[in-house]
């Protein structure tokens, strides 16, 4: 053989090592990685119980009277991780009002029966800065800023078609259908709180009845009412994170209503709004789209991968639940899940 044959095939010989070294070693990392990596009862646990301690910073809301009878000390933390498999810990079977995390389902049904130029037609997609139940945008723009605070999830159900308590039920079968939960209902005494106090809720419903942008009458406004009483676990909201992370699709596979579009608009809307006025703040530090509510729980999607949900009652001043924020910060942080920061 000559030699320049013999000097290349050693030349290719040894690049083939270097490969197979190379990918050993590559191999090696993942196996190490995944095992670090992998979400497990242990983990959860080991993060509720360095964060529940948390919840004596916080105050559970009694702005609505029947709101304030939340138990202080019940803490729950449940994830779908990226195969759909759930994990809870805590309280898992406690249960809470949606409250505004149901604003990110009636967005989903309205644009479904709408589209989402007629949706936001009048609304706006604007981050918020302000309180949730703030409305000084209805006065400058005629719009509300946004369907993740008060005036606009007012307007949002309200476009959902059906006399009555239609849309409402539209609202409360979705949240069925993506938790794969039938046994979910609405919370009476807390809507009819909700309904009895609400009076900044129904200044902003008549405003927009007002300039037009709200045609039907106040059993509309009672919708979102019963929206925000709609009774779920930390586990239903871990599905709602994952179900919106995934391109709708259920933690089970469902696809009924897959649909990367939606998911795209309400993780974008979460993003920007769904902390209230310390959404920017949480897109900083966290960096997942979420949706608080003043019942206490937050779901939150990790795009194209899981989904988290967390219960403490206990809230700080924006409303958001403080030991559920510290327990998805530190669950983020443990599995490098911020999206700016991979
Ligand atoms: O409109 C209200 O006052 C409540 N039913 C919902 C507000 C809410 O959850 C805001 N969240 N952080």
């Amino acid at each position: 053989m000559k030699k320049s044959v013999l000097k290349l095939l050693l030349s290719f010989f040894i690049f083939n090592c270097y490969l197979t070294i190379d990918s050993l070693h590559a191999q090696t990392k993942s196996t190490t990685l995944s095992t670090e990596n992998k979400v497990t009862e242990k983990v959860l646990q080991d993060i509720l119980d360095q964060n529940k301690q948390f919840a004596t910073q916080g105050k559970v809301a009694d702005y609505i009277p029947e709101l304030g009878k939340m138990s202080a000390d019940a803490i729950a933390f449940s994830v779908v991780d990226t195969n759909g498999k759930v994990f809870s810990v805590g309280d898992t079977n406690k249960k809470f009002t949606m409250q505004s995390i149901s604003k990110i389902i009636a967005l989903m049904v309205a644009v479904q029966e709408n589209g989402e130029e007629a949706v936001f037609k009048n609304m706006g997609y604007f981050g918020s800065d302000k309180p949730f139940n703030h409305f000084g945008n209805l006065e400058i723009t005629g719009k509300p800023l946004n369907p993740m605070m008060n005036a606009g999830a007012i307007l949002t159900v309200s476009m959902i078609q059906g006399e009555d308590d239609i849309a409402f039920q539209k609202v409360l079968n979705m949240v069925r259908f993506i938790t794969k939960n039938n046994n979910i209902n609405y919370n009476e005494a807390v809507y009819l709180s909700e309904k009895e106090t609400g009076h900044r809720n129904r200044g902003m419903f008549y405003i927009m009845k007002n300039s037009g942008l709200i045609m039907g009458e106040e059993n509309q406004l009672d919708n979102y009412f019963k929206q925000c009483s709609i009774e779920v676990t930390a586990e239903d909201l871990a599905k709602i994170g994952y179900f919106f992370a995934n391109e709708c699709v259920r933690f089970d596979g469902d696809a009924t209503y897959k649909n990367a579009d939606v998911s795209k608009l309400i993780q974008s809307q979460m993003l920007v709004a769904g902390m209230y006025e310390f959404s920017g703040e949480y897109a900083r530090r966290i960096g997942l789209p979420s949706k608080s509510g003043v019942g206490g729980g937050i779901t939150v999607s990790v795009p194209g991968k899981m989904g988290i949900g967390v219960f403490s009652a206990p809230l700080d001043g924006h409303g958001n639940s403080v030991a559920g924020y510290q327990m998805i910060l530190d669950f983020s942080k443990r599995f490098h899940l911020n999206i700016f920061q991979p």
